[in-house]
């Protein structure tokens, strides 16, 4: 039977529901439009695995408080902001299943939004004084923007090869899962090596999250969110990558020359999505995450059993094998 995230939360259902209540009033402002995008925000949630992966870093490393809801609400936040910012720069008019905010209320909207969302997040934190948690995230936000800006760059020159892309889906990623998990064991008072040894286990989880994103690209199954978009924007991700390296010079160039110049035409996609499916390049990224998957179990098994330490663990396969 597939994984669900409700059975996941099992032993976190009540921070969860807790969860649901602080982010929806962290939110809340007085300005009319921006309390009625607030609202369409939290009307359309997404998956939630973000606080999912606090709470459960939180459990397994001794004990879940209240510096672990805020940390959970803050991360939140950071991420909602993210995505909001993320569908401007990739021109994205879905998500979540909905219109995106900048397809509802233009990009000049979505960029204020995004930072409302941010700033909301930081005085929550500094409300209650959290530096500690503040510090480990605030790293992770410095981090996105460079990876989606160097993945800009890629994009323009469209020079990327497969380690850069691990150090853009790192950047832009991965450093937010694994703040996750640092911040949850953090929260829980935990000394700076098991935080360090969560943080490492959020950022492998995190490298296979992003893989498996930049797979659904390549898919026909209903995501949420647009299909065919990366390589529209001319983002090169691993099984576009593996396809070229595996093509001859010629063939190479010429498709490096599509992407160039006619990347926003439907047949053009196709084509390259057919190039890339013929290569062997989405078997390729499969194995790349399965690796991942693999070192992300590893770590977690050190720790002895729990109920938490079985969540965590099937929330690291949900996050493999999820189908949005
Ligand atoms: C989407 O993250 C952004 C990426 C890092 C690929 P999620 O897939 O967790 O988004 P939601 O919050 O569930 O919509
Ligand atoms: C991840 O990149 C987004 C962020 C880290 C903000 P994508 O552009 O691939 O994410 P989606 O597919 O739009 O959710
Ligand atoms: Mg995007
Ligand atoms: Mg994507």
């Amino acid at each position: 039977m597939p994984l669900n995230l409700k059975d996941i939360q099992a032993p976190i259902s009540s921070e969860m529901k807790e969860f649901e209540s602080k982010f929806r009033d962290s939110m809340k402002s007085k300005v009319l439009l921006l309390d009625k995008i607030m609202s369409y925000i939290v009307k359309r949630k997404g998956k939630q695995m973000r606080p999912m992966f606090v709470f459960l870093s939180a459990g397994i490393a001794g004990g879940i408080n209240e510096s672990t809801h805020r940390g959970a609400a803050l991360i939140e936040l950071l991420h909602t902001a993210t995505l909001v910012h993320d569908d401007v720069v990739d021109d994205a008019n879905y998500r979540r299943g909905f219109f995106s905010i900048n397809a509802l209320w233009k990009n000049k909207i979505a960029v204020l939004v995004g930072d409302y969302l941010l700033s909301r997040g930081l005085l929550l934190s500094m409300d209650h004084q959290d530096f500690h948690l503040l510090r480990i995230v605030s790293n992770a936000v410095r981090e996105m923007s460079e990876g989606e800006l160097l993945q800009m760059e890629k994009a323009r020159k469209l020079d990327i090869n497969e380690e850069v892309y691990y150090d853009i889906i790192r950047q832009k990623t991965a450093s937010l899962i694994a703040s996750c998990c640092a911040v949850g064991a953090a929260s829980a008072g935990q000394e700076n090596g098991t935080i360090e040894k969560m943080r490492e286990f959020g950022e492998k989880v995190g490298m296979a999250f992003q893989i498996k994103d930049d797979l659904f690209d390549y898919g026909t199954s209903e995501i949420g969110k647009p299909l065919g978009i990366d390589i529209k924007e001319k983002k090169m991700t691993l099984p576009l990558i593996y396809a070229l390296n595996q093509a001859g010079w010629l063939e190479k160039k010429s498709i490096i020359n599509k992407i160039k110049n006619n990347s926003s035409k439907t047949k053009v996609v196709n084509e390259i999505i057919e190039f890339v499916k013929n290569s062997g390049g989405i078997e390729y990224a499969n194995e790349v995450m399965q690796q991942y998957y693999n070192e992300a179990t590893d770590i977690i098994n050190s720790f002895e059993d729990s109920t938490y330490k079985t969540s965590l663990l099937e929330l690291v396969q949900f996050t493999i094998e999820r189908e949005k």
